[in-house]
């Protein structure tokens, strides 16, 4: 590929990135590479972007799907482990959390903060057994995710019975003066700030493509009826200013299934 994604403002950043994402095995490795490239910005960038609230959130939306101690949870696309983070202070158990990601870089960051078993594979194939957690999470990633189907389905058969997935997902506001305020803070201020913290283009570059993903990505309904085309039933969608979406969805018990 080309480095499209490496010059701040090019216009053709969001044309190419529309083309990888046409096929799912150059959007997995442009996604890896990605967050290679970036692994070392993102929690300084993801502080920025939250002003300095994502843990708390993070937490209170695990809290609310029910995640306590005693519980099991499997965190896709764990990242640097921002969401299995918080996992475990509420299970209060490092060995309760594993943390899936496709990106190395990524998930050496999450070695180095947390206790947890970390594996680096898809979302879309798990290496892990069926029916062996009571949680699946996945904390913004679901644009990133080639195969939404794919990822559910996966989620779906490593769930117990009666297990849920938790997933939490930004995308623009359909509202046209949130859709501003967000484009102004997370399309335009927050690139600025990460590249000033960071000391580096490239961190300016991140915020940028994610603007660009947020603003592409499918809208709540339609995630949900994917939810439940792959059998997650009780599906839910809390929104917080059209910008934050935690979704949740249980596996039916044996006897629905
Ligand atoms: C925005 S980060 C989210 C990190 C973390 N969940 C959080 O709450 O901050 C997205 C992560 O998804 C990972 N990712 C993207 N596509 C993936 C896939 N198909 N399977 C597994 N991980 C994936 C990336 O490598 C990256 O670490």
């Amino acid at each position: 590929m080309s480095n499209a994604e490496d010059r701040p403002g090019d216009a053709r950043t969001q044309l190419e990135v529309a083309a990888y994402y046409a096929d799912p095995v150059q959007r997995l490795a442009f996604m890896r590479a990605l967050f290679n490239r970036s692994a070392r910005y993102y929690d300084l960038v993801n502080l920025v972007v939250s002003l300095g609230s994502g843990a708390w959130y993070r937490r209170f939306c695990l809290r609310r799907s029910g995640v306590r101690p005693g519980v099991t949870v499997v965190d896709i696309a764990t990242g640097t482990g921002l969401l299995a983070r918080e996992a475990v202070t509420l299970t209060r158990d490092p060995a309760a959390v594993i943390g899936i990601d496709v990106s190395e870089a990524m998930l050496a960051i999450a070695q180095r903060n947390l206790g947890i078993a970390l594996i680096q594979a898809t979302a879309e194939a798990l290496p892990l057994a069926p029916n062996s957690t009571d949680f699946v999470t996945m904390g913004y990633a679901l644009r990133h995710v080639a195969d939404l189907h794919a990822a559910f389905a996966e989620a779906l058969r490593i769930l117990h019975p009666g297990g849920a997935m938790v997933l939490l997902e930004v995308s623009a506001p359909r509202n046209k003066i949130l859709r501003a305020v967000a484009a102004g803070f997370i399309g335009k201020l927050v690139p600025r700030l990460s590249q000033f913290f960071a000391r580096d283009a490239k961190a300016r570059l991140l915020m940028q493509y994610h603007w660009q993903t947020i603003l592409s990505y499918i809208p709540p309904d339609v995630v949900m009826n994917v939810m439940k085309d792959c059998g997650f039933e009780n599906v839910t969608c809390k929104s917080y200013l059209d910008l934050f979406h935690h979704y949740t969805g249980k596996k039916p018990p044996v006897e629905h299934q």
